[in-house]
């Protein structure tokens, strides 16, 4: 099984890293255009092999795409971070032609390859991947949704004061800080409903903390996250990689499904070898199926700015 990363940047290596350490995959190759810098960061990792008792070998390259021929899996985290104060949709400018070359640049040299696309905005990234390689849908994939489910699940158990291994919750919609729909109504502690601990007020906090979770952070480190962002990632590549058949939200190609037409959004899926194997339609109440609503128009708004 062998995996790429391009973007040796903070995602990209913790992506990396937390892949190695899971220790399915043979290959790692993480490539950067900067200099040596996806060498360096290899090489630093690999030094952790007999510390932190992983196999997995891991390459860098400095944006040599044929280093990555006959990937399984290739993640995209290129193009730049956004910076406090600013929203992910204000990076689409830059993104959006680093996505479109990175991408076909991987196909070139890998075309069964998985794509999972983290470059922000993402969901927009997503549909740019899907207009412009012709990749089968199931083997596009947008990471948002895993993440944001995360933090929603540190938020709750926040709130909960428990740990976050107690609670269990979905965050679905757009990757963005107004588009993000966290289920509370389907969130639970230990299959106990949170709303039987927690009161509509601070439910509803603890939703406007989860969709601000990744703006937050960027005002504290006065750039983007990684660790939760990386080990998403690699939660995804271990279920394709192993065949998992696992739940995520993750960006999807939609044709029809919650009545929404040609955009990629975070929907539940169930990912397998086969990538995206299937779309969970669950169903949603009025207040939900109205906020995805809403959602999506956002996200289709930033869609056109792109230049498909
Ligand atoms: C975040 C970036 C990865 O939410 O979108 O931290």
């Amino acid at each position: 099984m062998k995996v790429t990363i391009v973007g040796a940047g903070a995602v990209g290596a913790s992506c990396a890293e937390y892949v190695a350490i899971k220790n399915f995959a043979s290959e790692v190759v993480l490539l950067d255009i900067k200099e040596g810098y996806a060498e360096g960061k290899a090489m630093d990792l690999m030094q952790t092999a007999t510390l932190n008792g992983f196999d997995t070998k891991i390459s860098g390259s400095t944006n040599d795409y044929s280093k990555t021929a006959n990937s399984d899996i290739a993640v995209i985290t290129s193009g730049i971070p956004r910076k406090p104060g600013m929203t992910r949709e204000e990076l689409i400018g830059i993104n959006a032609g680093i996505v479109k070359e990175v991408s076909a640049n991987l196909i070139k040299h890998s075309p069964d390859v998985t794509l999972i696309v983290v470059s922000n905005p993402m969901d927009t990234m997503t549909y740019l991947v899907h207009k412009t390689t012709g990749l089968p849908k199931n083997k596009i994939i947008g990471m948002g949704g895993a993440l944001d489910s995360a933090r929603f699940k540190y938020r709750l158990s926040e709130a909960l004061e428990c740990p976050p291994s107690d609670v269990d919750g979905m965050v679905i919609g757009g990757h963005s800080d107004t588009g993000m729909v966290p289920l509370t109504r389907l969130a639970t502690r230990n299959s106990v409903p949170v709303s039987a601990f927690l009161d509509t007020d601070r439910l509803d906090q603890v939703s406007e903390d989860t969709k601000v979770g990744g703006a937050t952070l960027t005002k504290l480190l006065g750039t983007s996250a990684w660790y939760a962002p990386g080990a998403a990632v690699s939660g995804l590549v271990q279920a394709i990689a192993c065949d998992q058949k696992k739940m995520f939200p993750c960006s999807a190609l939609l044709e029809g499904e919650f009545g929404l037409n040609d955009l990629c959004i975070g929907v539940p899926v169930i990912l397998g070898k086969n990538g995206i194997e299937k779309i969970v339609e669950i169903e949603l109440n009025d207040a939900e199926r109205n906020k995805m609503k809403e959602s999506a128009e956002g996200v289709k708004k930033t869609n056109g700015l792109l230049d498909v």
